[in-house]
């Protein structure tokens, strides 16, 4: 098989990578009271070590005190936290790898397991996170426009920090995603509407702060999913023009990749076509677009949360679309988790080697 394409460099404003291999992004909870230790500086630089050509962090969450439901999440604000990655972002260029922080905010949650709560109520745009299932409060226009400001300050501290460039946590049912969402937003006002067009104002207004904060030069990604945790099948747009109609006002506010959050990569997003998410974004928006989903693993990363293994597979598949022009970047999750060396191993032909996931992997920083 031919790997040749993901091994060309990419430039794009302020980004500059040696191949396509992106991190995608993977909450490890190895922050105590949010701040990322030693540990997690040397976890992400061996992975920047392993050849890995854009790193995005594990979601990292805004100063809005009901940010995040669980106290080893990191922050992306306060001295201590900024100073943690601080470390981060220099151990990762001290081995000529690049990266950008994952910027969150959860939204309303569930309660975390570990019984742990933040000292005000869960925030959203209605009080529910899935149908039927309230566990907060509904934003007020002030509490909107301050965690803008702080989607905004958390941008600016990345660059200012020398992160490469931020990425928006716009998916897999957190708070701009519950903003999109029919499902989670049921709002009378500006940021509710019928249409996800309308629904999508909280995130429009959120990209032109993180715009207006970094300046034109300093790439912007967006992280999107169409299904949602208490449904993996949704599509919130049905068709392609819903889908235009969605991403076309964001590339206008200012995202420069679009980040296609798929559980299979290789699963057309609409009849008639094979293209997948990260196609269609592409083909839509002009932009560039990154896929995810099971790239070089037999198994999908919601089976990983059960507790099953996956083995490694075919990038058949993956170059086949990749050829073609599909995407630019791919995102990789579990196989780096227990293998800071994938990414070598692909590029040196090494198969054998590959090791796929365990849920082993969950449980420790692998820095070795
Ligand atoms: C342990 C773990 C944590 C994750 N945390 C995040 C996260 O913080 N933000 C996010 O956007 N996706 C998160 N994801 C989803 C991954 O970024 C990725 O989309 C998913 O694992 C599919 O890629 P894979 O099949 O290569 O693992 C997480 C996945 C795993 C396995």
């Amino acid at each position: 098989m031919n790997t040749d394409n993901l091994f060309k460099p990419f430039t794009l404003k302020s980004l500059n990578i040696k191949n396509r291999i992106v991190m995608a992004p993977m909450t490890r909870s190895f922050s105590p009271s949010g701040v990322p230790t030693a540990d997690v500086a040397a976890y992400y630089q061996k992975r920047a070590e392993g050849e890995v050509g854009l790193i995005l962090s594990e979601g990292t969450v805004i100063n809005r005190l009901s940010a995040s439901n669980d106290a080893n999440v990191p922050h992306f604000y306060g001295d201590a936290a900024l100073a943690g990655w601080q470390q981060v972002i220099n151990g990762v260029h001290a081995v000529g790898g690049a990266m950008g922080p994952q910027i969150w905010h959860m939204g309303i949650m569930d309660n975390h397991h570990s019984g742990w709560l933040p000292e005000v109520p869960f925030e959203g745009p209605s009080a529910f996170n899935r149908p039927g299932h309230e566990n907060g409060k509904a934003m007020n226009e002030a509490d909107i426009t301050d965690a803008i400001i702080a989607y905004g300050k958390a941008a600016a501290d990345a660059q200012r920090l020398g992160f490469d460039c931020v990425e928006l946590h716009g998916a897999h049912g957190y708070l701009i995603d519950q903003f999109f969402w029919d499902g989670t937003n049921n709002r009378n006002d500006i940021y509710g509407g019928k249409t996800l067009a309308e629904r999508s104002r909280f995130a429009i207004e959120v990209i032109k702060e993180v715009r207006r904060q970094v300046g034109k030069d300093f790439a912007i990604i967006i992280r999107l999913s169409q299904w949602k945790p208490s449904d993996y099948n949704y599509k919130m747009a049905a068709n392609p023009e819903e889908m235009e109609a969605w991403l076309k006002p964001m590339a206008d506010a200012g995202v420069d990749i679009f980040h296609c959050s798929q559980r299979r990569f290789w699963e057309p997003e609409f009849e008639g076509s094979d293209l997948n998410f990260a196609g269609w974004a592409k083909k839509i928006t002009g932009k560039a677009t990154i896929t995810v989903g099971s790239v070089g693993l037999n198994g999908d990363f919601m089976a990983a949360f059960a507790g099953e293994s996956s083995a490694p597979s075919s990038l058949d598949e993956l170059m086949r679309r990749m050829d073609r022009g599909d995407f630019d970047l791919v995102g990789v999750g579990r196989p780096l988790l227990a293998d800071p060396f994938w990414t070598q191993k692909i590029r040196e032909g090494r198969s054998a080697e590959l090791k796929g996931f365990t849920k082993e992997a969950l449980g420790t920083l692998v820095i070795d």
